[in-house]
Parts: structure tokens; sequence; C-alpha cells
């Protein structure tokens, strides 16, 4: 195993930028033939796909200033977690009145750009008959979809995971703009502690950009997320190795399979070190380590990089989102979180009815928190203790 995973180390830091950025193609695939050069050409083209105007206008507008996603795109038995932690019942009709409360939330479009649903919210309405995504559009939130089929164990690994849904993903992703829904999202994991195997970041990088080019084909601004997971005692330094490795597998393959860089957007793990470490690190190092991941590895061509919270507690993914907005970035690195927004919220709410306007307030004063944390405007002075817990669950599915 260790020699396995110094042979993924040694790789990704023998990675140059031009490998990644799809200028230069792996040694296999390359020879002086007319072939290769025409190969060249199409990977370096611009997709001149019937959507490329819209997707980079959508992307743009997610990725506005001072805003950022708010996902709310558990699938039914993650959100059945969420609602028994508070008593309730998963039912349709408990599922309704959590997302209601959230989308109808007074003013949440000030912070908010872009919402991620799961599939029944996406087709669902509000108590009063209003479609969940119109409430969305009347809020100038963009509604984004899961699309992803969630994961399952990878064979031949040593007991990772890859991620499920490319069968009939380009009929799904038509049926979903036709809905309304402009962006997509499609989570993978990658774990430390169990490697990451040379196979599960193939695996995890080649579905991300399948995917990618699937939904920018049917109007969809993908959402590329291959989250690494916090899970393990590994310091700020093996996550940082990690997730080089993984963004250069992402970006080759997202070149090779000519996506749009300008309609896509990020959402990556903050590079923390791994939630049984002893050795915890402040804002400023998450921010130093996580921007020079950044740097060396996402083009500018990329409108927004909308990070997970990934178990963080709400006021340590804002404190970090804070800290890496001290200064200017090629980027706009904001927001992407369900638990660090949802919390405390879902605590205030109950599941009773006289919590609603409260459990709304609670969720304003996040995306508040978040969007200043945007413009790297943040302070944590006056937060409350819920909102200062970590939320880290140990092999935690979406
Ligand atoms: P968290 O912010 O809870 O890690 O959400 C992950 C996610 O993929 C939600 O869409």
């Amino acid at each position: 195993m260790a020699a396995a995973t110094g042979a993924v180390l040694k790789t990704a830091l023998s990675l140059r930028k031009s490998e990644w950025m799809g200028q230069a193609l792996r040694p296999t695939s390359v020879n002086t033939s007319a072939q290769s050069q025409s190969y060249n050409a199409t990977a370096l083209s611009v997709r001149a796909g019937a959507y490329s105007e819209e997707l980079i206008k959508t992307a743009k507008r997610v990725a506005s200033p001072g805003r950022g996603i708010l996902a709310m795109d558990e699938s039914n038995a993650t959100c059945g977690k969420r609602l028994a932690s508070i008593g309730l019942e998963n039912t349709e009709a408990n599922r309704q009145a959590y997302r209601q409360l959230l989308v109808s939330a007074p003013g949440l479009g000030q912070y908010i750009s872009g919402s991620i649903l799961f599939e029944e919210t996406l087709y669902q309405s509000t108590t009063d008959g209003k479609k969940m995504v119109d409430v969305l559009v009347q809020q100038d939130i963009v509604p984004g979809i899961k699309v992803d089929k969630g994961l399952v164990p990878l064979a031949g690994s040593n007991d990772e995971s890859w991620c499920q849904g490319l069968d009939g993903l380009a009929s799904r992703c038509a049926a979903y703009y036709q809905q309304g829904a402009r962006f997509a999202k499609w989570r993978t994991v990658v774990s430390i502690p169990n490697g990451p195997s040379a196979l599960a970041v193939k695996e995890a990088a080649w579905g991300l950009a399948r995917y990618a080019a699937i939904a920018q084909d049917n109007g969809l601004v993908p959402i590329v997320e291959p989250e690494i997971l916090l899970d393990g005692e590994h310091g700020l330094e093996r996550t940082f190795e990690v997730a080089l490795k993984v963004w250069a597998e992402v970006f080759f393959y997202l070149a090779e399979n000519n996506v749009l860089f300008e309609g896509i957007l990020l959402k990556p793990s903050m590079v923390t070190p791994g939630a049984e470490c002893k050795d915890r690190a402040s804002p400023e190092t998450v921010a130093q380590y996580t921007l020079n991941l950044l740097r060396r590895r996402v083009p500018p061509a990329v409108p927004g990089i909308m990070f997970l919270s990934g178990g963080q507690s709400e006021v340590e993914a804002t404190l970090n989102l804070n800290a890496m907005n001290q200064a200017p970035n090629p980027w706009h690195v904001s927001f992407s979180y369900a638990r660090a927004l949802q919390n405390t919220c879902l605590k205030t709410w109950a599941g009773r009815p006289e919590n609603v306007d409260a459990a709304q307030k609670i969720l304003l004063v996040r995306a508040k928190a978040n969007s200043l944390a945007q413009l790297g405007k943040y302070s944590a002075e006056g937060e409350s203790a819920e909102s200062k817990e970590g939320m880290f669950v140990k092999g935690y599915t979406y």
C-alpha cells in the first residue's frame, strides 16, 4: 500500500501544467503524425455546442460577487437522517415542508445565486401550489440538480468507491433542463486513508469528465466535485499532495472530453488536515494551501470555485472561505455548502410550523456570513456556540 501511495505522489509531483491543461497529450498518445496533430487541435478547440453562450452566462450568474450556492440536494436517504436528527419521520410531506422553508426564506437571493436540488424537489411544489423551481427563480436563484446516482464499491480497488449515473444521463439532463434546471452536480469521492489508489482517482476523474461533457451538451453547467473526504489522521501536506493528483487527472480528462472550461463550476474540498489529525490548521494556513492548489491546477478560465463544507462547522467553513478572499485571486472563490448553511436552520426549525420564521432568519444569517466571506469581509464575532460545532461524520454519503 505504501508503495502504491508513493507512486501516486510521485506522479502528482511530476505532472507539469501543460499536461493537465490539455496542451500536451500523454506520451502514449503523442506521435508526430498528422493524425496526432488533428487530435491535438480537437482537444484545444472551444466546444462549439448549441448551448455554449448560455452555459457561460449561467456559470457567471452563479459565480456572481457576494453570492454562492445553497446545496439542498440530499438524497431521500440522507435527508431522512437529517430529519431523524430533529425527531421527524422521513416522509415526502416532511421533506417538502423543510425544502419549502429553505427556498422561500425572504431575501435569500441577496446572498444565494444558485441552489442544488434533489430530483424530488425539482418536480415538487410548495404546500400552496407553487413549483419550488419558480420560487427560486422569483428569488433570483438559479435552480440546479444533482444528477449522479450515488457511490458504490469500486471492484479491484482498496475498498474505495465510484460514482454511478452515466447511463441515461443525456436524456435525464434534457428533461431537467425542461423542468427549469440550469446547472448540475456530480459528487464523487476520494478517500485518503484507503489510498487513494490510482484506479480510484482515474475512475473519479473520468466519470466527472464524461458527466461534464454530457451536461454541457444538454444546457446544464456541470459542477465538478471530486470530494476528498475529511476521514483520516493525515496532515495538511498529505491532503495537498492528494488534491494535486486528483485535480491533475480531472483537468486532463475534462480537456480530453472537450469540456468548455468557461462553462463549468468546480466544487473542491478545502485543503485541511484529516478530521482525526491532532494538528489543526488555522484559516490562514488552510487558505494558503488551498490557494496554492488552485494556482497549480485550475486555469483562470474557470468562472467559479464553489467550495463544499465537508463536515467543517458552519463558522470554520466561513472563516476558511473568508481567509481565501483576503487578497485578489484570479477566480471567484465562493461556497456551495449544505451542512454549513443548513445545520442551525434545521435545528431551529425542529419540524414546528411556529419556528419557520426563526429558522429562515438563521438561514439568512449563515447565507450573509458566507456572502461576506466571499468578499473577504467576514468576522466571527457574535457567532453562536452551535454554529461552531463540527459536523464531521465518518464515511459520509450524500
Ligand atoms: P457539504 O457542504 O455538506 O459538504 O455538501 C456537500 C455536497 O456535495 C452538497 O451538494
